[in-house]
């Protein structure tokens, strides 16, 4: 028996344990109920009187070291596991977002791009209102009732009284700007407008434009066209060319659309300017003096030239996307595309 006691005393001392399972492992062949330890506890009752204080010392001894072994090795593994669980989380460390920025909505990029570009060449930025009277809208702009220019534009109304309308085209905030402001004046209006139209990849019934206003006393039709050669050069490259094309607008006379050379294909013919190499982006023209006498400034004195864009066109070329619809479906897989734009 004390033979047994001392082996097993050898065995505790020496043994070695490689995780916390082994350990559990160990528990249980020494100290579980059927253990060896137990057993050599319930042998001792065969043990002569004359051993038993000797063999019961022993006995202890041997529960204490397999106790005291086992606790030793569970412990060591406990603190391994801590400490590895530590290292991964480094305290100093500045905090990681737990969210992805957001990004500047691909219109709001434009537009303001379109702002910084203007205002470099001393162009203030002005508002107008979304909900609007006939007399802004249309009738300060050349386009009485019953005028043919108002089918142009298919217009929603508000039922008010008297009779409002949301606006079909930011040519109405230059109306308010000249009826609080004499010139000079050079401004752009940006800004939503509303049609009623069907919406489809290339129409929809709300969209963006900014329009341009700048009345002087020598104010000609070479400053309108330097003005927008220059912007376009500055929004879609240095390479870029102009076009005007005459055209008709209520309001200006002279009026004339403005192409660019294709910024996609580089004027070589694409879908984007159905192969003829360019593609149209904005209308302008020079103010009609009647206008001017409409809204309280004196058409004798003074000139100037208008213009209006719409942004969407603009971010269409520019980010060559092809659904109009995009911008106002807010989907996170279109927009965030725009994060370092
Ligand atoms: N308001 C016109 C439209 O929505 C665009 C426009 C054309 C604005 C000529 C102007 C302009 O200021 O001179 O189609």
């Amino acid at each position: 028996m004390i033979e047994k006691i001392n082996n097993l005393l050898l065995e505790i001392e020496n043994v070695e344990a490689a995780n916390k399972q082994q350990v559990e492992e160990l528990r249980i062949k020494w100290l579980s109920k059927k253990g060896e330890v137990s057993t050599l506890f319930d042998d001792f009752k065969n043990v002569p009187n004359e051993q038993k204080k000797e063999v019961g010392q022993k006995l202890n001894e041997l529960k204490n070291k397999a106790q005291d072994k086992v606790n030793t090795l569970k412990e060591k593994f406990e603190f391994e596991a801590e400490a590895s669980a530590n290292q991964q989380i480094d305290l100093t460390l500045p905090v990681l977002p737990l969210f992805q920025n957001g990004s500047k909505h691909p219109l709001t990029l434009v537009k303001n791009q379109i702002i910084e570009i203007f205002s470099r060449i001393g162009f203030t930025v002005s508002e107008g209102r979304e909900i609007e009277d006939d007399w802004h809208n249309f009738t300060a702009l050349n386009t009485p009732e019953n005028h043919p220019a108002r089918d142009m534009q298919d217009t929603f109304y508000v039922n008010l009284n008297p009779e409002m309308v949301l606006r079909t085209q930011t040519s109405s905030a230059q109306v308010h700007i000249m009826e609080r402001q004499q010139p000079p004046i050079r401004t752009i209006s940006p800004g939503r407008v509303y049609r009623n139209e069907a919406i489809s990849a290339r129409a929809h019934c709300q969209f963006h434009q900014v329009e341009g206003l700048y009345i002087d006393e020598d104010v000609s039709f070479a400053d309108l066209k330097q003005t927008l050669l220059y912007f376009a050069k500055e929004m879609f490259g240095n390479e870029t060319k102009i076009r005007l094309r005459p055209s008709y607008f209520p309001f200006t006379e002279p009026s004339a659309e403005m192409d660019i050379s294709c910024s996609i294909c580089k004027g070589n013919g694409c879908n984007v300017c159905k192969h003829t190499g360019w593609v149209e982006i904005l209308g302008c023209g020079m103010v009609d003096p009647q206008v001017l006498i409409n809204c309280g400034i004196e058409e004798k004195k003074y000139r100037g030239f208008a213009f209006g864009m719409g942004i969407e066109r603009i971010t269409m070329l520019k980010y060559q996307v092809k659904d109009l619809r995009l911008f106002f479906e807010n989907d996170v897989r279109f927009l965030k595309q725009f994060v370092n734009a």
